[in-house]
């Protein structure tokens, strides 16, 4: 039977499970590493599934009306889709980025027509950061603050506070693992941003088998955005998990979130491990989804997890990050 798409809406969700069973093979790996290829998302992330949610939400309360600036704090993904549906739906958007941002989810950005600022221009930010009063409830609130201030409606739609971000993985990506899986996961891996995705996930699943491990995993120290020395940092991770680290700095989600455990991931392994699954199982990931696929083998290879399903969320591709040393061209051709 025929099928046509008319709206790029209709394409967000029921992305593929797909078994490394050629990774597995070469790495004699015995348990099941199945990835949710969520770059299949029409604007190619997982944060296609929140943004388009939270506009909806919004729209659902009557505080987002059309013709109005949607406005968010994003590095990227969430941005991009924020783009596309604005501009399916008929809004403006303008996204604060921290500086530094790649090259294509800028240009990314500006082909939706999206306006790109830089945090820095959020009035205060700058100052806060100087002095060290900067926390992320500091920043939500000088962008509440920018937004009332402008003369035309602007929504801060912030995916960090904003519950239909979480909710919607709940509601959506972890029914169709389950069914994918006929009920039969045993451990899910996902890095944590907003912590959106983890955290609605780890809800649905819990509610379902309370024995479900949540394997939750981060940048190692050494290769986190900014502030790093490090060229090899994975972009779209935030960090959360080592001891001390202050709540301030973690994304609201992630505070007293409880998983079973927490892995650190170099950089350098992520993007090695992204370099061979391209040419193994012939699947172009992104930095965090690497790193997450990392994860995933280490707790794979443990023998106490032989034939278990080991669920990881792989983000996004590696179109992103082209300009990035994780896919280096050492041959061109003339
Ligand atoms: C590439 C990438 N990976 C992982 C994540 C984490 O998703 P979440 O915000 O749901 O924690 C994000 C977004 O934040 C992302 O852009």
């Amino acid at each position: 039977m025929g099928r046509i798409v008319k709206n790029i809406e209709e394409l967000v969700g029921h992305t593929p499970l797909f078994e490394f069973v050629k990774y597995e093979e070469k790495e004699n790996i015995k348990a099941h590493i199945l990835g949710k290829l969520e770059y299949f998302n029409p604007s190619g992330s997982v944060k296609d599934r929140a943004a388009l949610n939270m506009i909806k939400a919004a729209e659902r309360e009557g505080i987002l009306h059309p013709g109005d600036t949607i406005v968010e704090n994003t590095s990227g993904n969430t941005g991009i889709g924020l783009a596309a549906f604005a501009a399916s739906r008929g809004y403006k958007l303008t996204v604060f980025m921290e500086p530094g941002q790649s090259e294509e989810r800028q240009k990314i950005l500006r082909a939706y027509g999206a306006d790109l600022q830089s945090m820095l221009d959020v009035p205060g930010v700058a100052e806060a950061l100087g002095n060290g009063t900067f926390s992320t409830q500091f920043y939500q609130d000088a962008i509440q603050a920018y937004c009332d201030a402008q003369p035309t409606p602007h929504y801060f739609i912030n995916q960090l506070a904003n519950e239909a971000n979480p909710r919607v993985h709940y509601a959506t990506t972890g029914p169709e693992i389950w069914e994918d899986t006929d009920g039969k996961t045993d451990i899910l891996v996902a890095t944590s941003g907003t912590a959106g995705t983890i955290t609605g996930l780890t809800k649905f699943f819990k509610e379902k088998n309370p024995d479900i491990k949540v394997v939750a995993v981060q940048a190692d120290p050494t290769s986190r955005p900014g502030g790093s020395e490090n060229p090899q940092t994975i972009d779209g991770t935030a960090p959360f998990g080592d001891p001390g680290f202050p709540d301030a700095f973690k994304a609201p989600f992630i505070v007293g979130f409880n998983y079973d455990e927490c892995i650190d991931v170099k950089g350098e392994d992520a993007y090695a491990l992204g370099r061979e699954i391209a040419k193994t199982d012939g699947v172009f990931l992104g930095q965090s989804a690497a790193a997450a696929l990392y994860a995933a083998t280490l707790v794979a290879k443990r023998p106490e997890n032989e034939g278990k399903n080991i669920v990881v969320i792989l983000a996004d591709n590696g179109m992103k990050y082209l300009s990035t040393n994780m896919y280096p061209l050492d041959k061109r051709v003339q």
